[in-house]
């Protein structure tokens, strides 16, 4: 009886403390130093960014904040989607022929997860390939053994089981398309179960007008966007040419030059009115994951900036980027937070928008804690980890926390 009660004790003294540390160890904010990704609340991880001098680990963030969630039911064309570029190209996949991979990577976590980080864009290579559809990148406009990941179905089941289980999300899916086999395109989208949500092409303007209102796309269960990169499709399968409908900045290390946001050559002009979506590229030519994280900070949100000027002072409806958790505090899913702050409210954060209030009314929080532009790099000048009140400031409520964490422990245990 007696050995039982010990036992017994000993395991509510290891729970209570398995708990207590619990409880005082996930709760990190956006830049706060952290250990492991576990510290960090929900929405964050924890990493360095040693590309642009930050090799404090601090918790960063991987989900923008849901676009409909403040200003719900505008048209499609007034919210702005975080989007991956190469969302299939996943650094340490093998291809599924079984051999090793030689292609460069974009990304590191799974479709579905990315999904489920708040990515509502995603751009795909497709080609013809072992007499079916692949996610590819070429050589020479040829899909190889060594350059292809896996059968497009894979990926667009995994976006079909996510339209299915969250029936008021909409994606958008951008495809480099090198089909040429007949109605090759439809076929897989047919296979894949992702056919009954396709967005028609009939109702996408073609004048520079609106879209659809969200709320209407949800309802008529038309939540999925597909573009094509060939203009042929939209006649031979009803599927839009993407340049009919969106304009695009250069991508790659020419669309990185501070200051200046040329069009892409394919696109119409950046300020054609038109196009009613904005899409905004900005990674380098040779993706790379340790650069990205400078990337995707200040460089980024400036060419927002830059592209908004460019663009006929719109801002833009797709963000896409490389390796998009990376980032040193805020990242793409701050400038998409932002994005949606002027669109949907008139406000520079979507954090900032009050519910159903008329445009322009916002609730800026106060000074302390910086708010998220400021850790993730929100202005213009380059961000460099001065030791100075940021990282003093940041690390000090954290140690306060563990502190009191580690006397609440000691306490309960001597307690009990
Ligand atoms: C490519 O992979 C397939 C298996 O998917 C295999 O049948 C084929 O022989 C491979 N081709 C080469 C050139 O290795
Ligand atoms: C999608 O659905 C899953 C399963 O119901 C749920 O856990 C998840 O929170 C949903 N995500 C969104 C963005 O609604
Ligand atoms: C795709 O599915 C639709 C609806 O079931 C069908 O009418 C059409 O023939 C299919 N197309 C192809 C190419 O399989
Ligand atoms: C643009 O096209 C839509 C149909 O897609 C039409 O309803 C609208 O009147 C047109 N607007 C202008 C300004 O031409
Ligand atoms: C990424 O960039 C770093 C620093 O410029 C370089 O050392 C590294 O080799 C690059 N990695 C790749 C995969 O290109
Ligand atoms: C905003 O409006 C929506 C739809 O009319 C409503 O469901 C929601 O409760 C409102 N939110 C607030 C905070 O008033």
């Amino acid at each position: 009886m007696k050995r039982i009660n010990c036992v017994f004790n000993l395991q509510i003294r290891c729970l209570f403390i398995a708990v207590c540390l619990f409880v005082c160890s996930s709760c990190l904010k956006i830049g706060e130093t952290c250990s492991a990704d576990g510290e960090c609340d929900t929405g964050l991880r924890c990493e360095t960014c040693a590309a642009n001098g930050n090799t404090r680990s601090r918790c960063v963030r991987i989900q923008p904040l849901n676009p409909t969630s403040k200003v719900k039911g505008l048209p499609f064309n007034q919210y702005s989607w975080l989007t991956t570029h190469n969302a299939y190209a996943l650094s340490g996949a093998k291809s599924a022929t079984g051999v090793a991979l030689l292609s460069p990577t974009n990304q590191e976590d799974s479709v579905t997860s990315q999904l489920n980080n708040g990515v509502r864009g995603l751009m795909l290579d497709m080609y013809d390939f072992q007499n079916d559809i692949w996610l590819c990148h070429s050589f020479n406009g040829q899909c190889y053994n060594y350059t292809s990941f896996q059968p497009a179905i894979n990926v667009l089941k995994e976006i079909q089981v996510f339209l299915e289980a969250n029936t008021s999300e909409i994606v958008t899916i951008f495809i480099e398309d090198y089909v040429t086999s007949s109605q090759g395109l439809t076929k897989v989208f047919n296979a894949s179960g992702l056919s009954k949500y396709l967005f028609p092409l009939s109702g996408m303007p073609k004048n520079g007008s609106d879209w659809p209102t969200v709320d209407d796309m949800v309802q008529k269960n038309q939540r999925l966007v597909v573009f094509t990169s060939k203009s042929s499709k939209e006649a031979s399968e009803g599927i839009a040419y993407q340049w009919n409908y969106v304009v695009e900045n250069q991508y790659g290390n020419d669309g990185m030059v501070a200051g200046s946001c040329p069009s892409r050559a394919e696109s119409s002009p950046m300020e054609t009115l038109s196009k009613s979506l904005v899409l905004q590229n900005y990674f380098s030519t040779d993706p790379n994951q340790s650069n990205a994280c400078a990337d995707n900070s200040s460089p980024l949100i400036s060419m927002m900036t830059t592209c908004y000027e460019a663009s006929a002072k719109r801002w833009p409806n797709f963000i896409a980027v490389d390796f998009y958790q990376r980032s040193d505090g805020g990242g793409a899913p701050e400038a998409v937070d932002e994005a949606n702050g002027h669109l949907t409210c008139g406000c520079d954060n979507i954090a900032y928008c009050k519910a159903n209030a008329t445009s322009g009314t916002c609730d800026v929080p106060p000074i302390a804690p910086p708010p998220p532009a400021a850790v993730g790099g929100g202005s213009t000048t380059p961000s460099s980890d001065v030791p100075s009140n940021a990282a003093y400031l940041d690390s000090r409520p954290v140690q306060l926390r563990w502190l009191f964490g580690a006397i609440f422990a000691t306490t309960v245990f001597i307690w009990l």
